[in-house]
């Protein structure tokens, strides 16, 4: 049995005077007006430790969304247990009652629950209504709908078997549980690294970014309502380092599922080594982490697509995906040109609250983060090789709003054309064109990072030439496109280098992560 390949979920418009635009400000307006009481949920029961935190929106941060609680170690031992106890049943299902659940919870999302989980992701994290919709509901949709499609496929791949015997490929699950660290920016990554796992037979304890814990908790709710069992995923916000102790000294972990930063994954990786011998398994380790993503402009570009891609690629959401443009490289002989569009296109651009659909910018995610984008954004106005052409101012005394910036710079190893800034922030170093190649190798070697990447050229050598020098500067590489928003099943998405183990999420190579497959061999 096979599923029938999907198609990606059809995006809403939300445009002026349409009935889905109508619904989700209603849905605003009602989750607004509410404040909700978050609990952990362990083996399907909510517990509620008392040791308690504030949800507040991005965009005006005197609002509390909900009050939250924190696992302490022993909760955080109950979620351990709990997915071990869940594991054997989840596990020894047909694999298609799993994915039943997994297309049962996509249909509620599309459906039912569609403007709840957009209007969460909106107040919660402060994207704009198109930012939510791509996000969840509808990657995270794609996400459930592709992982059924191709969980049917991984099971179906059996080994060849010669004559009198019979060989067969068993997909077990892990021995033990998922441990999944979430971030903000993506709902539906969040949720999908729960549920990969659980597609392949897995059980996962989760732990979701602090600034995340609205939207996901409605997801954790909406799990159980398709049918997810008690204990397959377990919800347990709380203080990473408390929560990232106790699992790591588990016998029972087999894998750690992570999208975040590059710091905070090389850290639970310490954390595992040092606890190796403690495991009954190798733990399968899988993350995708920073980036410094580039769009790379040669002299035959049109600078009209190239001043899109830059405002698209490195605002949109605040430029806070992992996949954001924040370093550009433009030929002299278009600078004035790429300049002047750009810069009209930031006059045309609104920001302001979520729940005024024309405001293009909203809010960055929390006051550490606008601080430590304010920072980068100050170093460069003192700095005397750079300059801010564009925004560079930020105010948060309602909420943490930062004008999109545009750095220009005449160092290319400058702090912001190399560091990861996670914010509204590019910088741009114009090159000769006549030194295409040497720029090409610039760009290759002056960030760590490899996640995804641009190059905008009409020229095919240059094209091909990009190609080439930048082989690992870009596990997702765009040509005449901006380096953002990749669809599940269309451009599977992850990179290498600093920006993690590039087992393309949403995708098969993702999926096979999470089984513990057996050989058997059977003679007649
Ligand atoms: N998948 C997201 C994107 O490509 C991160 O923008």
């Amino acid at each position: 049995f096979r599923f029938a390949k999907p198609i990606n979920e059809p995006v809403k418009s939300y445009a002026p005077g349409t009935a889905e635009k109508i619904a989700l400000k209603q849905m605003l307006g009602q989750l607004s007006s509410e404040q909700w009481d978050i609990p952990l949920i362990i083996g399907g029961k909510e517990i509620r430790t008392g040791d308690t935190g504030k949800v507040v929106m991005p965009h005006n941060h005197k609002h509390v969304l909900a009050t939250y609680h924190k696992a302490g170690p022993k909760e955080v031992q109950m979620a351990i247990d709990a997915a071990v106890k869940a594991q054997k049943e989840w596990s020894d299902l047909p694999w298609v009652e799993r994915a039943s659940v997994m297309m049962r919870i996509a249909e509620l999302i599309s459906t039912k629950y569609r403007y709840a989980v957009n209007a969460s992701v909106m107040l919660g994290q402060s994207k704009n209504p198109m930012q939510a919709e791509i996000d969840a509901p509808c990657e995270l949709i794609d996400f459930l709908r592709f992982s059924a499609f191709y969980a049917g496929q991984i099971y179906a791949d059996q080994p060849y078997s010669d004559t009198g015997i019979l060989n067969r490929m068993e997909y077990r699950a892990l021995e033990g549980f998922v441990f999944t660290l979430t971030p903000f920016n993506f709902t539906s990554i969040a949720s999908n690294l729960n549920l990969a796992p659980a597609m392949m037979g897995n059980t996962a304890v989760w732990k979701p970014s602090t600034t995340a814990i609205y939207s996901n908790y409605i997801l954790m709710k909406i799990f159980h309502e398709a049918g997810l069992p008690d204990g397959v995923v377990n919800f347990i916000p709380g203080q990473g380092s408390v929560i990232g102790k106790v699992v790591t000294q588990s016998p029972d972990l087999a894998g750690f599922h992570f999208t975040g930063s590059t710091g905070t994954f090389n850290t639970l990786w310490r954390a595992i080594g040092e606890n190796l011998g403690t495991y009954k398994s190798y733990p399968r380790i899988v993350g995708e982490t920073g980036g410094k993503n580039f769009i790379f402009v040669h002299a035959s570009a049109p600078a009209e697509d190239v001043a899109t891609a830059i405002v698209r690629g490195a605002f949109e959401y605040q430029g806070q995906k992992c996949s954001a443009a924040s370093r550009a490289y433009i030929p002299s002989c278009l600078w004035a040109n790429v300049k002047e569009r750009v810069g009209a296109m930031l006059q045309s651009i609104r920001m302001g609250d979520v729940t005024d659909f024309t405001n293009f910018v909203n809010a960055v995610i929390d006051e550490a983060s606008f601080d430590n984008i304010m920072d980068y954004i100050n170093y460069a106005k003192q700095s005397p090789d750079a300059t801010v052409l564009f925004g560079g101012n930020g105010d948060k005394t309602e909420g943490y709003y930062i004008e999109p910036t545009v750095i220009v710079t005449t160092d290319p190893t400058f702090k912001t054309m190399t560091e990861e800034i996670f914010g509204p922030v590019i910088t741009i170093y114009v090159y000769d064109e006549s030194q295409y190649e040497e720029t090409l190798a610039l760009c290759d070697r002056t960030s760590p990072y490899g996640l995804t990447g641009s190059i905008f050229a009409r020229d095919r050598y240059a094209i091909d030439k990009a190609f080439k020098l930048l082989r690992y500067s870009a596990g997702n590489f765009y040509i005449n496109d901006k380096p953002t928003g990749a669809v599940i099943a269309q451009q599977p998405f992850g990179g290498s280098r600093a920006s993690g183990t590039n087992d393309k999420a949403g995708g098969p190579l993702n999926l096979v992560r999470w089984t513990n497959p057996r050989t058997i061999k059977e003679t007649y």
